[in-house]
């Protein structure tokens, strides 16, 4: 099996779809849907909608703006932009199943008109080049060794002055991990980095730096918020990350959330614009 076909397996769960239906016939959701309603379960990164509406307001986007989400997932970040700044959007996502579900939750919302979706890797953009205003990737260069090929990419389809911000949970300490986490059942689907090695990639590609974020106090207090609405709630809400991650939720959580305390693994944002020439 490839890497690829490895790390997509680990994220294609099976049933999706019918699952997230499920949780929206309990909610008394139907079509027309408020994209908000859906940020539960198609927010798939740490902090979810939280940590999504300072991280996309920091890239200034309007309705004038040609968006690429690199590994878009269910589709969350991007109706979130294309909600509420106008601006067209096209994700990419490896998991066919992702990019399935991501369509028919598009659609739910009559947000088709403004989102793209593709199936592929974000190593390999079929796209033209110098297209895109901006781009964004949240929680998916932890399943991507070659972080040099993905920066050459995303500056390669971008605009000269266009933004790039990404926001990945990043390797800041000594020491192995634990598995599974959300983002890999075992160390093979998993290649964490440094910030710095994230910030050379992106310079070598033709980027310059703008801006680096450590979220990982807010990352501790997202983790307490959710422990403790946990604790009062008598079950799992119809809606959550648990229809995405399966029978190993619980698991995963609890891994990545040890990780980020033992200080090997942090949320971090970094933002960067293709130099112009
Ligand atoms: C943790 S999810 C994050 C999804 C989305 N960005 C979000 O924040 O809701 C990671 C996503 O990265 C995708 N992915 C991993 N490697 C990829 C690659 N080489 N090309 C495109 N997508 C990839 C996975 O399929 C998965 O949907």
């Amino acid at each position: 099996m490839t890497h690829t076909d490895s790390v997509a397996e680990h994220y294609a769960p099976g049933a999706l779809l019918k699952r997230i239906s499920g949780g929206c016939a309990a909610l008394n959701l139907t079509p027309p849907i408020d994209p908000d309603a859906l940020a539960p379960v198609d927010e798939f990164h740490i902090g979810g909608r939280f940590a999504t509406v300072p991280f996309m307001a920091a890239l200034g986007l309007t309705s004038k703006d040609r968006v690429l989400d690199l590994g878009c997932g269910l589709g969350g970040p991007a109706r979130y932009v294309a909600a509420n700044t106008g601006a067209q959007v096209t994700g990419i996502d490896l998991t066919q199943e992702f990019v399935d579900t991501a369509q028919a939750l598009t659609e739910w919302t009559g947000l088709e008109d403004r989102i793209d979706l593709i199936q592929g890797s974000i190593l390999d953009l079929p796209l033209e080049a110098g297209t895109m205003d901006a781009a964004y990737m949240i929680h998916v260069g932890m399943n991507i060794a070659d972080k040099t090929g993905l920066a050459r990419e995303a500056a390669r389809v971008l605009k000269p002055g266009g933004v790039f911000a990404i926001y990945d949970v990043m390797q800041v300490g000594m020491g192995d991990i634990t598995f599974p986490v959300p983002w890999a059942s075992s160390a093979e689907q998993s290649a964490l980095a440094s910030p710095d090695h994230y910030r050379s990639a992106l310079t070598e590609a033709g980027f310059e730096i703008t801006q680096q974020i450590d979220r990982t106090d807010f990352a501790k207090q997202f983790f307490a918020d959710i422990a403790a609405a946990q604790r009062a709630a008598k079950g799992p809400p119809p809606l959550g990350l648990h229809l995405v991650m399966g029978d190993t939720t619980a698991t995963k959580l609890r891994n990545m959330v040890e990780n980020v305390r033992s200080g090997r693994i942090s949320p971090i944002e970094i933002h960067a614009r293709k130099r112009s020439a």
